[in-house]
């Protein structure tokens, strides 16, 4: 099913012409409003450039006739169902390959293939580019190497590989569909409107959790509200800074939308006046090859005086703030009960919006 001239890849959102972040968030949010018919409401006229007009979702919908292959590397509960039903949703088919569960295991090297592995990843992306017309890939960080993982290189050889559009969900260094869903999400909190209307403060905070999880979301969620024209202060303790190039993306982003980046290793301080706490757990980008160090670390702060747990005096320091978190999140350590229990937690709201960014992000692809 090879497709003439440059595919459509979304690996994250810096790759794609700014543009159609703007069609994709209107669109995400018209699916939200329940635009089954998408002809109407506020995405149509964002998308027309970009799109021949598909509409309606559904068995006539944009995807009709077509098929999504999601690879899954790691586990999942939200990408996984969403992008599912976003797929069938548009009226496409959908299969989904857990590789070693039920599929040969995929190996990645040059070496000889003397392991467990029974399938090269060429071969294996070769394969399936023959049967989908988009292949969705969910492939976490190494851990252990940076510079693999800051290039999200592993993804790149996919990338390099297939015939077909590739869809990001969730690499080393992205999760561009949990980014357009929670840019959904601020804008329906009224932030980012445009026009400098609802600027809004966002605070990005470090949270604490037994194991070093990796940059993408932290990372796409910066990048995302300051695309928004939010003040953004990413909220962390020292020596848990996220990647400098990040932020200098995020400030080049803030620059041309009005908002700003600022980091601070004080939480308390963040808190005041925040609009927006986006709550968010990620090693130190400075332990990286050094495991034992870094699990030092997250333990001195999580036993030390400030916990960095979000919690309800915490929450009570802010302008009375939307909670946020992509999720799964641990209670109790990332945050409180009954911050999630508050009339402010919307983390279940932008779980929603993941079904209709994603169907914003396929229909961007088919049109
Ligand atoms: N937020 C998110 O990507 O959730 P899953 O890991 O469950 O897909």
């Amino acid at each position: 099913m090879k497709t003439e001239g440059p595919l459509r890849h979304l690996l994250n959102w810096n790759e794609v012409p700014a543009g159609v972040w703007d069609a994709c968030l209107e669109r995400a949010l018209a699916f939200g409003a329940g635009a089954a018919d998408a002809s109407g409401a506020a995405g149509a006229s964002a998308m027309a450039g970009a799109s021949g007009g598909a509409a309606r979702t559904g068995a006539a919908g944009p995807g009709a006739g077509r098929e999504v292959v999601l690879l899954f590397f790691n586990d999942s509960l939200r990408t996984r169902v969403s992008m599912e039903m976003a797929a069938r949703g548009l009226g496409a088919g959908v299969s989904t390959v857990v590789p070693g569960q039920g599929t040969w295991g995929f190996a990645w090297g040059d070496a000889p293939m003397t392991g467990t592995e029974a399938e090269h990843i060429e071969e294996a992306v070769g394969v399936l580019s023959r049967y989908a017309d988009v292949l969705g890939v969910r492939l976490f960080a190494s851990g252990t190497d940076l510079e693999a993982d800051r290039t999200d290189a592993r993804l790149r050889r996919i990338t390099a590989t297939a015939s077909v559009p590739v869809v990001n969900l969730e690499s080393a260094w992205y999760h561009p569909c949990q980014a357009l869903a929670d840019a959904a999400v601020l804008r329906r909190l009224g932030f980012g409107g445009g026009g400098g209307a609802g600027r809004g403060k966002f605070v990005l905070s470090w949270a604490p959790h037994p194991r070093a999880l990796p940059m993408a979301v932290p990372n796409s969620a910066v990048l995302a509200a300051a695309r928004l024209g939010m003040e953004v202060t990413v909220a962390r303790p020292e020596g848990f800074g996220l990647d400098s190039a990040v932020i200098r993306a995020a400030r080049a982003a803030a620059a041309g939308s009005g908002g700003s980046v600022t980091e601070s290793s004080d939480q308390r301080a963040a808190f005041e006046g925040a609009d927006v706490i986006y709550a968010k757990s990620w090693g130190g980008m400075g332990r990286y090859a050094d495991p034992a160090a870094e699990e030092a670390a997250r333990l001195a702060l999580v036993e030390g005086p400030a916990s960095w747990r979000v919690t309800a005096p915490l929450m009570a320091q802010t302008k009375n703030a939307a909670f946020m978190h992509c999720l799964p999140l641990r209670r109790g350590m990332v945050v409180d009960a009954d911050v999630l229990r508050s009339e402010n937690a919307v983390h279940l709201e932008q779980a929603e919006y993941r079904l209709h960014a994603q169907k914003a992000i396929l229909e961007w692809i088919w049109s």
